[in-house]
């Protein structure tokens, strides 16, 4: 009785344990599923800037559109504390001090839909405008991977 007692307490902590990390898991894909959201909308947007595909008002609108709806996706599940580079490391590349630096990530933070909302409506305009809002949704993305993102 006393071991089963002992094991049950043992699958009890284990279970407690890997649901934790599996919602932290859970949360880093997530996370890391939205960067490609961006990233796809951002190549979309960024090939018709530099003339590598030909522009196309619609497709530009719609990918600025993607962009913006992804830059304002509640994001409250995706970044809980624990989830760093240092407490998980090799699953994630988000450094600790996305939690330590308030508000200065959420002025990163707020540089990017800034950026986005401006793209959306630069994109459908026409090509000129859409070079226009280029860098500053570029450098909103640097802007927070340079301090918040391991290499
Ligand atoms: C407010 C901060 C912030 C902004 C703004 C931001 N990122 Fe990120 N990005 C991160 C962090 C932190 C990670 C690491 C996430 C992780 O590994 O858990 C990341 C990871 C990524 C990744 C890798 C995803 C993967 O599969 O591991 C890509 C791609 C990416 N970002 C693209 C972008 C693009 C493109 C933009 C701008 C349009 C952008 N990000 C804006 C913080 C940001």
């Amino acid at each position: 009785m006393q071991i089963l007692k002992t094991g049950l307490c043992a699958a009890v902590i284990l279970t407690t344990f890997s649901t934790a990390s599996f919602a932290d898991e859970a949360a880093i894909k997530a996370r890391q599923g939205l960067m490609r959201i961006y990233a796809q909308n951002l190549a979309i947007l960024g090939g018709m800037a530099k003339g590598t595909t030909e522009y196309n008002k619609e497709t530009a609108s719609a990918a600025a559109a993607r962009l913006l709806q992804a830059a304002t996706f509640d994001q409250n599940v995706m970044w809980p504390q624990g989830s760093d580079n240092v407490a998980m490391a090799g699953k994630t590349a988000a450094k600790p001090e996305l939690w330590s630096t308030f508000p200065a990530v959420m002025e990163s933070s707020k540089k990017f839909v800034d950026a986005a909302e401006a793209m959306n409506t630069a994109a459908g305009t026409d090509l000129a405008a859409l070079q226009g809002a280029m860098g500053a949704v570029g450098a909103s993305c640097a802007g927070c991977h340079k301090p918040y993102r391991q290499k």
